[in-house]
């Protein structure tokens, strides 16, 4: 006996989504895609892999994905190259490359790799929808964007969903906002979790963003950023506070939102849906960038966007009983007694008319062939056997429905499936 090979495993932290599972990913990314078009967001497709330099660059050295996480490699010809651990650096990349007219609104669908520790709901492939918007900075534009997220949630049927702003300041004010920060936390270093009492100098910020909870009792009087915004940032910030009230958007201040990236100015969000472990419940997140076009070599652009974690908000919608799998029933399976020719013939006259039609193959017998059928969640078993074959018909067999089979003419069967599915139906 030819021994079996050991067989391979997906890696440690990626999934395979399967039918009908798949089915919900669909509906989902089709959902989203026609709610931000609405809006005037076009799709856009961009390499999985760009330079390392984009995201270094664009996110920011120091900060954990692009220190710790990111996905490197040099590729046969020694080019630097990193899976994107995020969409927003490589499509701003591709906005200072093409340099289409503002505003510009993009919307994409893409999978984000960082090298985490894998557990419920963390992943090392994880998928995200998201857009980017840039070329203004008015603050009705902050408003469309967290709108559209917090709209598409109510639209999934989420009612548990809880929206956090915050504003990150500018590079006007948040230097002056860390070294306050900074002297605050010296004097409370010996109460802050083990990393941060060694590290909290290096980037403060972080030690707001550190969910252990010595780090959050020791911060709790910390200064605030929203007291130390400078004018204009702080008008800004007000405008997308009322434009958000105006809409009937609700929210909460979140003093301690600051994001994991660099490249985050004024505007920042997330959202948590509180049918989650708080641990990992942050379903989507977002905010300004105001510095990034700069950063990555185009000229002064001010833009903002958000990216929602696809696993997780499906998570989150099984929590709540929303959000479930579409049914993806067949029309119609062809049962052949007479060989396999009938049934090739008719699926692809179904489906070239539309209807959705499968069929079983290998001359199996006519009970595995009905057992396929009825699991196929077909509606109708289109049958031919001998009989129907001398007689040019097929016979319509309803199999999830108690009504009358009947005979058709075998060269109208796929107007006769579409009147029998309608009359059904109506
Ligand atoms: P982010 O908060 O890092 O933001 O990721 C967005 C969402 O992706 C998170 O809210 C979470 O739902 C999901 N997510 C992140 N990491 C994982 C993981 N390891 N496993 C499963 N889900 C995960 C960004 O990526 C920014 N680019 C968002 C943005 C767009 N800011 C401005 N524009």
């Amino acid at each position: 006996m030819p021994q079996q090979r050991q067989a391979f495993q997906a890696p440690a932290g990626t999934r395979d989504v399967l039918a009908p599972d798949s089915a919900r990913w669909e509906a989902l990314v089709v959902a989203f895609g026609r709610q931000v078009e609405r809006a005037g967001y076009g799709l856009i497709l961009s390499p999985v892999f760009e330079e390392t330099g984009v995201f270094v660059r664009g996110m920011g050295e120091g900060t954990d994905v692009v220190s710790k996480e990111m996905y490197e490699f040099r590729d046969k010809g020694d080019r630097h190259l990193a899976l994107r651990p995020e969409g927003t650096a490589s499509v701003v990349r591709a906005f200072v490359q093409h340099r289409p007219p503002v505003v510009w609104k993009a919307w994409y669908v893409t999978p984000a790799f960082r090298y985490e520790r894998p557990q419920a709901g963390r992943y090392r492939q994880h998928h995200q929808l998201g857009v980017e918007a840039l070329g203004t900075e008015d603050p009705d534009l902050d408003v469309e964007v967290v709108t559209l997220a917090s709209r598409f949630f109510a639209e999934l049927g989420l009612s548990r969903v809880e929206l956090k702003v915050n504003s990150m300041g500018d590079a006007n004010c948040r230097p002056a906002y860390i070294e306050s920060l900074r002297a605050y936390l010296e004097e409370h270093q010996d109460e802050l979790c083990d990393e941060h009492r060694e590290r909290y100098a290096a980037n403060p910020l972080r030690v707001l963003d550190c969910k252990d909870e010595a780090c959050v009792r020791a911060t709790a009087n910390a200064p605030r950023l929203l007291e130390s915004l400078c004018g204009p940032c702080a008008g800004h910030f007000g405008r997308v506070r009322s434009g958000l009230e105006a809409l009937g958007v609700e929210y909460t201040i979140d003093h301690r939102l600051v994001r994991g990236f660099d490249y985050y100015t004024r505007t920042a969000f997330e959202f948590a849906a509180l049918a989650l472990e708080a641990a990992q419940n942050g379903i989507g997140g977002g905010g300004r960038y105001d510095g990034l076009v700069e950063a990555l070599g185009g000229p002064p652009t001010p833009g903002i966007g958000f990216a929602i974690g696809i696993e997780r908000l499906l998570q989150a919608c099984d929590a709540e009983g929303a959000f479930p799998t579409p049914a993806t029933t067949l029309d119609a399976f062809v049962v052949d007694l007479t060989g396999g020719a009938a049934a090739r013939d008719i699926t692809d006259e179904l489906r070239t008319a539309g209807l959705r039609a499968d069929r079983a193959f290998d001359r199996r017998s006519a009970r595995a062939q009905l057992k396929a059928a009825d699991r196929s969640g077909a509606e109708l078993a289109l049958i031919v056997g001998p009989d129907e074959a001398a007689a040019g018909t097929v016979t319509v067999h309803w199999l999830r429905a108690e009504r009358e089979e009947e005979r058709v003419p075998r060269h109208e069967v796929a107007k006769a499936v579409r009147d029998a599915l309608e009359r059904a139906r109506s």
